[in-house]
């Protein structure tokens, strides 16, 4: 198996984007990347895209063929990866067995999602949950993760103040992400006080709904200085499965999916969570930033609350937490959002992250969840 490295990463503006049609945004995307990577579109093998439902959102399937053609990249192969959520995650793990396999030399992997041209998104989102257990009975994500944070504050004492922390110290990064949808500081007061979702989970606790793009350009490690001084290496990839419904697990505090994806990634790695420098996490739901923590193992279980309450997931924490602003504040376009979290540890590696910059970090982790955790992807990347 060869060793894979990132060599380009680039992010479009996450929001709604009424302006930019979809296979615009994704090229957008995917010329930034090949720029960044300093190399011509001619180079690229091969090519995975991560979406979860361009058919609901935009009526449109068959998109991988649909980029490549619009991007002039014909014939090279063009391959859709799905995953609901977790699709960027896992093209981005595609990719790199792509090239970590000899089948090819130089992979561009994409994510894109348009999700606001639809009036109403809900029910599209909705289909990466058990279709006849939840969705027909009309639960949807956010009460899905609020029944997750129920039980979370019954079992562990979790606090409604706790949960707010999460998006309080995403939104603190976000406005220093000039690419973030929702760049603005907010406060505890104003989570609390924002609309009710679905209890206890208000607006300022959910992601919103988002468009957006992200790609990165991989080789094999060998090659990689070839193209750039400063190439980041991909240490681990892991994927593991859950249970795609809630009432089949044996407990809705802990997705089983994260645990095994990070010990695998770990082990991989042969790291520990206090080698690592950095995190991106998918805290689609406030409640997820804090079981994503503990799951992982940055935390123990039920301590999460108490790491957001204290601020050791702040930048300058000791787990500097979601630098880009996470899915809450940057956004989620759902087939994006793997890849923006790979891009975006990939510029904090680089020392190319501004303004929000963690210091010296040399080892960054993503993790990118499928629905309420039927599908988990860790990545482990050092500099
Ligand atoms: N955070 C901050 N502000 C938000 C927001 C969010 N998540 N979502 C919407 N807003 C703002 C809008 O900008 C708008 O502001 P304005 O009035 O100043 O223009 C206002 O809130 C109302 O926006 P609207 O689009 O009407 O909100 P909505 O009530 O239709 O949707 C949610 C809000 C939370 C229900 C929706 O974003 C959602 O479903 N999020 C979850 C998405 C999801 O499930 N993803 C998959 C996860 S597994």
């Amino acid at each position: 198996m060869r060793e894979v490295a990132i060599i380009g990463a680039s992010q479009t503006k996450f929001g709604e984007l009424w302006d930019i049609s979809f296979r615009d945004l994704i090229t957008r995307a995917g010329v930034e990347a090949i720029e960044d990577a300093g190399i011509e579109g001619a180079d690229l093998e091969a090519m995975y895209i991560g979406n979860m439902s361009a058919g609901l959102f935009i009526k449109q399937e068959h998109i991988a063929s649909l980029i490549a053609d619009h991007a002039g990249l014909t014939p090279i192969p063009a391959t859709r990866v799905e995953a609901a959520c977790a699709s960027g995650g896992l093209a981005l793990r595609s990719g790199i067995m792509a090239i970590a396999s000899g089948y090819h030399d130089i992979v561009l992997v994409g994510g894109v999602e348009k999700m606001t041209d639809v009036v109403d998104p809900t029910p599209a989102i909705a289909t990466a949950s058990d279709q006849e257990w939840e969705a027909q009975q009309g639960v949807t994500f956010p009460s899905l993760y609020a029944m997750m944070a129920r039980r979370h504050m019954y079992e562990y004492g979790t606090t409604r103040e706790q949960l707010a922390m999460v998006s309080v110290i995403n939104h603190e990064n976000a406005a220093k992400n000039p690419k973030a949808q929702f760049p603005m500081e907010i406060t505890v007061e104003q989570v609390l006080n924002s609309s009710m979702v679905a209890d206890p989970l208000r607006l300022l606790d959910c992601s919103p709904i988002s468009d957006g793009a992200s790609a990165v350009i991989l080789c094999p490690a060998e090659k990689a200085r070839e193209y750039t001084d400063t190439p980041v290496y991909v240490k681990a990839s892991a994927h593991a499965s859950g249970t795609i419904a809630l009432h089949d697990r044996e407990d809705i505090t802990r997705i089983d999916a994260t645990v095994h994806a990070g010990r695998k990634a770990f082990k991989m790695a042969g790291l520990e969570p206090k080698d690592v420098d950095v995190i991106e996490v998918h805290d689609c739901f406030s409640i997820n930033g804090i079981l994503a923590i503990e799951d992982l193992g940055f935390v123990k279980k039920g301590e999460g609350g108490l790491a957001f309450e204290e601020g050791v997931t702040r930048r300058d924490g000791d787990i500097p937490f979601n630098p880009s602003g996470g899915l809450k504040a940057r956004g989620h376009p759902l087939g994006a959002t793997g890849i923006a979290q790979a891009a975006e540890i990939v510029w904090q590696l680089r020392g190319e992250a501004g303004k929000r910059q963690v210091e010296g970090a040399e080892i960054g982790l993503t993790h990118n969840i499928g629905g309420t955790g039927g599908t988990a992807v860790v990545h482990i990347l050092s500099r």
